[in-house]
């Protein structure tokens, strides 16, 4: 069951001009977070802004006995909310329900997990990262941004024993261009008969591209899709997304309800573009 807490913020880490990690001391929902879910964000009291925002839980932090203490957020600044997440007060109270939507489905060893990044799309596998290489299931984070400054935690999925595989669309750091490239190489590369999960996050360009290179190369891909969310709680259906039916029919999901997380090879992209 979601829990609605006014978290204290604990922390405000400035990663750079427009992003930022914030540290709520919310433990029930740390418990109860599962990765790939999110929460409902109010930064600040009143009506303006008047609806919550979604994010997705970053890191589930812990004391040194491993009790959760509380949730991460992996915050870009775009607009109004994110603009106060990035300006939050350690102490100030934040309105914060969840853990909410459907989850990643964990794969197990021999099977890899190959996850597909897109800027502020890393948000939901640093906490995915954690537990699969906790299982033993040995990980690569394909991690694009626009430039060397906007990839940030690389140390966090090192330390986890995570393979790094960055691209930069300026060619500031890794290989220049898009991280779908070097994904559709190694998928090309791959025995047929060694399972692969690929995880993907980040803009919706990004999100079609990787599930059609899976699709082609016949892995399962799982995408977790960012739409604009009004409750979060399946009430306003402002967060749809076109899916297609086994017999080929297309009809509406909810992402908040039926995702975030979905399977790539069943959403129609044709709307979005690649
Ligand atoms: C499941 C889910 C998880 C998310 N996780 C994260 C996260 O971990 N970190 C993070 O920084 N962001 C995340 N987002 C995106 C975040 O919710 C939006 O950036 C936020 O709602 C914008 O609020 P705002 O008040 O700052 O912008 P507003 O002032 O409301 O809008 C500013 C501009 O951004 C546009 N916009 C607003 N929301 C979106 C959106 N979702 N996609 C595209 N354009 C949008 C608006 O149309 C407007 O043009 C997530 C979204 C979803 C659905
Ligand atoms: S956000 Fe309201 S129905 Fe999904």
């Amino acid at each position: 069951m979601p829990i609605d807490v006014a978290a204290a913020v604990t922390t405000n880490h400035r990663l750079s001009t427009n992003y930022n990690v914030l540290a709520l001391a919310a433990p029930d929902i740390a418990a109860a977070a599962a990765p790939g879910q999110f929460v409902m964000i109010k930064p600040r009291r009143g009506h303006d802004p008047l609806l919550r925002r979604p994010f997705s839980v970053f890191e589930v932090l812990r004391d040194r006995d491993g009790a959760p203490t509380g949730i991460s957020l992996l915050n870009k600044w775009i607009g109004v909310s994110t603009g106060l997440v990035y300006g939050a007060q350690p102490g100030q109270l934040v309105d914060c329900f969840g853990p909410l939507g459907r989850p990643f489905s964990l794969v197990e060893r021999p099977t890899e997990a190959w996850m597909v990044a897109g800027g502020v799309g890393l948000a939901p596998f640093a906490q995915l990262a954690e537990i699969l290489c906790a299982k033993g299931v040995a990980s690569v984070l394909f991690y694009g941004a626009r430039r060397a400054e906007e990839l940030f935690y690389l140390d966090y999925f090192r330390r986890l024993g995570v393979e790094l595989v960055l691209t930069t669309e300026d060619g500031s750091l890794g290989e220049r261009g898009r991280n779908v490239a070097p994904l559709e190489r190694r998928l090309a590369a791959w025995p047929s008969n060694a399972p692969v999960m690929v995880y993907a996050c980040g803009p919706e360009g990004m999100l079609a591209a990787t599930a059609k290179t899976a699709a082609r190369h016949g892995r399962p891909c799982q995408v977790s899709v960012e739409r604009i969310m009004g409750c979060g709680l399946g009430g306003c259906y402002s967060c749809v997304v076109p899916m297609r039916t086994d017999e080929g029919r297309c009809h509406h999901v909810r992402s908040c309800l039926a995702g975030p997380v979905l399977s790539g090879d069943q959403i129609v992209w044709e709307e979005h573009g690649s």
